[in-house]
């Protein structure tokens, strides 16, 4: 299998001496995908997160100290794509977070619509292409009984919103090479109804890029009827809206709903080992996510405010720890939602704390596993209520972590892929500030046997459905899994 996306599943930085070290990166799309990559002994073709000057320079293996999943992908699995750094920012900073990322979250109040940006996505998505080719030439080499014997046949997984054009011309360039290879594409973020998608100006391109595809896959049904809906409406495709079929270009491409998971035994295991880091005298609130305006952060701190104005007896007895891991810091409306929350975060606690207590713990920065395994494990909430958000493995991390007996209580936004499957969740609408602050009071105060109840539901759903679960049903739609039931079926 080669994996294409942006981001490497770690960005090189340089110490002190000069030279090359690994860091994790953070974010959802890394995180689902590490394990696969490595259990598959895949490739992974994606961006280092530093702009190479020195084209002999090589990526560093990682740290022996590293015990991400990201630790196991040696460096001659990695093809790092190098794009000029002009155009590397136009490309990701201007078309892909200025622009995809607010419209695909349906924010287009947000976005900054710039042609030179949409030019520069092109030029970048034809180089990620330029590489992904380089690497399967190298795998079909390797392997010369691959496109002969019509067996074995490469598999691309081409990832997200900033690629969105490169598998078309992946298809075209290995049908030149007469390479044989499939072709999936998988979106992390939402996929927008029409009437946000139609007003990107070049909206009918992404669609045909997408469509070079065998497979299309969202998280949710809703995303794929969206999909789905968009390339009859902009490019009067044939649809199939019940079997989620579009015909385009003599060819059928099949369009599917696969909820990611997480690797749910192995936050297990972390949050066993992981040793105690919060205070036991307060119930924690617990808040993890990018700083990112799709997360709802400004609207979660004023529902956890007026939470403490409506039931004061929570004063003194409840804290709010919101870890939020750097994001995008180039882009202007990240720097001024990083102010925002400084200055809330600063006024609410101002108005409320006490010599013995602080209402609001605010770490601004990533943490280790290990920590964040014992954060999720110790607290009596996770508090997640994005305004809109493709999926959110944060809700399926803290489920997977709450080992203690009685657990804590999940809220989720229903805008979250995650409301829509995690059903014994308290849901809440991060818009109404008022009933927000109730719902969190309400999961302050539930029964310990109805937390129980929920807890085990959550957990059993998370276990199975986790992210081997994601990676198989990837494989069975791409037609690339040999099931029992086609052996039984053979037989
Ligand atoms: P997104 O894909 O928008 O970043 P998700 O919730 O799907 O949102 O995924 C976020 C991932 O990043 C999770 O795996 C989470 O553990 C990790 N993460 C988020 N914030 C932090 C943080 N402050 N420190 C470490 N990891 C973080
Ligand atoms: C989301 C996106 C990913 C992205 C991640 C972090 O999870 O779906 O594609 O990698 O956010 O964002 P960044 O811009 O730092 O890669």
């Amino acid at each position: 299998m080669i994996v294409v996306s942006n981001r490497l599943p770690f960005v090189l930085k340089r110490n002190k001496d000069g030279k090359l070290i690994r860091k994790a990166s953070a974010g959802g799309l890394v995180t689902a995908v590490a394990p696969v990559v490595v259990n598959g002994n895949g490739l992974w073709v994606g961006w280092p997160g530093i702009h190479l000057e020195d084209p002999l320079e090589s990526i560093p293996e990682s740290d022996p100290n590293d015990i991400t999943p990201t630790a196991g992908l040696k460096s001659n699995k990695v093809v790092s794509v190098r794009i000029d750094p002009k155009i590397f920012d136009s490309y990701y900073n201007g078309c892909c977070n200025e622009i995809f990322w607010p419209l695909f979250h349906s924010m287009p109040d947000r976005a900054t619509f710039k042609g030179e940006h949409w030019r520069n996505y092109v030029i970048a998505n034809k180089e990620f292409a330029d590489c992904t080719i380089t690497a399967l030439k190298s795998v079909v080499k390797s392997d010369n009984t691959t496109a002969s014997a019509g067996q074995n046949i490469p598999l691309i997984w081409v990832h997200d919103y900033h690629l969105m054009l490169a598998a078309n011309w992946i298809r075209q360039s290995a049908e030149e090479e007469g390479i044989a290879c499939k072709l999936g594409f998988f979106l992390h973020i939402p996929f927008p109804p029409w009437d946000i998608f139609r007003l990107f100006p070049w909206s009918d391109e992404i669609l045909q890029g997408m469509l070079g595809c065998d497979m299309v896959g969202f998280h949710i049904t809703d995303y794929c009827l969206n999909f789905v809906d968009c390339c009859q409406r902009n490019l009067g495709c044939r649809v199939d809206r019940k079997n989620l079929l579009v015909e385009h270009g003599g060819r059928t491409v099949r369009v599917r709903p696969l909820p990611i998971g997480i690797p749910f035994d192995r936050f297990v295991e972390l949050a066993e080992k992981a040793p105690k880091v919060l205070s036991t005298t307060q119930k924690i609130i617990l808040g993890v996510d990018r700083l990112d305006y799709t997360k709802g952060l400004v609207h979660r701190l004023r529902a956890f405010e007026s939470l403490l104005e409506k039931h004061p007896e929570h004063k003194e007895n409840v804290s709010l720890l919101q870890i939020a891991v750097p994001s995008r810091t180039d882009v202007k409306e990240y720097q001024d939602l990083k102010e925002e929350m400084d200055q809330l975060v600063g006024r609410i606690n101002g108005r409320f704390t006490t010599p013995n207590w602080s209402p609001i713990r605010y770490i601004y920065g990533a943490v280790s596993q290990d920590e964040l395994a014992a954060f999720y494990r110790d607290s009596a909430i996770g508090l997640v209520t994005p305004l809109r958000d493709g999926m959110n493995l944060v809700a399926k991390e803290f489920v997977a972590c709450q080992i203690n007996t009685p657990p804590g209580v999940l809220i989720v936004s229903p805008f979250a892929g995650a409301g829509e499957t995690m059903h014994e969740a308290l849901i809440c609408n991060p818009y109404e500030i008022t009933s927000a602050a109730e719902i969190i009071h309400r999961a302050l105060t539930m029964p310990e046997d109805e937390r129980i109840l929920r807890m085990n539901y959550l957990r059993r759903r998370e276990k199975l459905n986790d992210v081997n679960y994601w990676t198989r049903s990837f494989l069975a739609a791409m037609g690339s899994l040999v099931t029992q039931d086609d052996h039984d079926d053979i037989g």
